[in-house]
């Protein structure tokens, strides 16, 4: 039974549609060069109207991987699809392992502490994880490749597709945890020092450090380049012609590229011009 008639799971009109208007997204983004409001991490405010971090962070992903797993089991019985081909599986697969890192382990069990979020910037990230979880889930329950003829002789490309997935995830969360090791390590200083006073630890939210391991030498938003660089693979597995696959990587780009330029800045108002050097935003050598 379906959770929404036509939406959920989408009929082939609706999943075409929002195929289609998700393309437009980096236009959405465009404020976002424009305005540097952005009340979320670093930037974050005190808005009465703030949400906690971690569970704003953890209900604003999961809808994400949820929606796709629901469409995945839903629509290929209503199309009569009786078995999806494993390139469709392991796509959506990569999918879910990807937010069940970022959606549930990332906030709620690894990272120390993170900023409040604005309900605004909730909303438009719950949105985000919609409209691209119908997207890729349509394409992977019925409206994509239904056969396993469909991905013949891509093997060779999905193997090297999935390598560049794996380096990528890898590599972000390599770098998400260098930035935790900076609160984990005040953590472990405010302890030693309340032990010797008597005094309470005090908390270690909106602490900020240079982070300087791994590419962090030579950007600031190395964790976001690698999470590209996965997306990137996640493309290659499905192939030129997947367009929700590149519509992911494309938009997370838009939305991503001018967070980081504005986070530069904030580094330099932070720490000033020669601690951050020349170190770029997020394109190693380029921006
Ligand atoms: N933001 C997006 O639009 C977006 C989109 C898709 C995927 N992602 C992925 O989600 C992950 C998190 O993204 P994000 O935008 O939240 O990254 P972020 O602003 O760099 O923050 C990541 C975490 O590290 C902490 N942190 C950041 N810089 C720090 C520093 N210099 N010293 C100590 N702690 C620091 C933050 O604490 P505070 O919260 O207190 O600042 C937060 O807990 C990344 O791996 C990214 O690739 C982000």
């Amino acid at each position: 039974m379906a959770l929404i008639q036509n939406w959920l799971p989408p009929s082939r009109e609706n999943w075409e549609l929002i195929c289609w208007i998700w393309q437009f997204f980096p236009l959405v983004t465009t404020a976002q060069w424009l305005i540097d409001w952005y009340p979320q991490g670093k930037t974050s405010n005190d808005s009465r109207l703030n949400l906690p971090g971690k569970w704003a962070w953890a209900t604003m992903e999961a809808p994400g991987f949820l929606t796709l797993l629901y469409i995945m089991f839903a629509l290929p019985k209503e199309q009569g699809i009786v078995e999806l081909p494993w390139g469709n599986w392991t796509m959506a697969g990569l999918f879910t392992i990807h937010y069940i890192y970022r959606a549930l382990l990332a906030p709620l069990v690894l990272n120390p502490s993170m900023s409040p979020i604005h309900p605004l910037v909730w909303l438009l990230a719950v949105c985000f994880q919609l409209m691209n979880s119908i997207s890729i889930g349509g394409w992977l329950a019925g409206y994509g490749p239904t056969t396993v003829y469909d991905w013949a002789g891509r093997l060779y490309i999905m193997e090297i597709g999935l390598v560049v997935w794996g380096w990528g995830l890898l590599a972000n969360i390599y770098h998400d945890d260098d930035l935790r090791e900076i609160r984990r390590a005040a953590d472990r200083k405010q302890r030693r020092e309340a032990e010797k006073s008597g005094k309470p630890p005090e908390k270690v939210d909106k602490v900020y450090m240079m982070p300087k391991n791994g590419l962090f030498q030579y950007v600031l938003y190395a964790h976001y380049f690698c999470e590209w660089i996965e997306w990137a693979g996640f493309w290659m597995v499905g192939g030129w012609n997947c367009t929700p696959a590149r519509s992911f990587l494309l938009n997370e780009i838009a939305t991503m590229l001018p967070r980081a330029l504005q986070g530069r800045r904030w580094y330099v108002e932070k720490f000033g011009k020669d601690k951050v050097g020349n170190r770029k935003a997020v394109i190693p050598g380029l921006l």
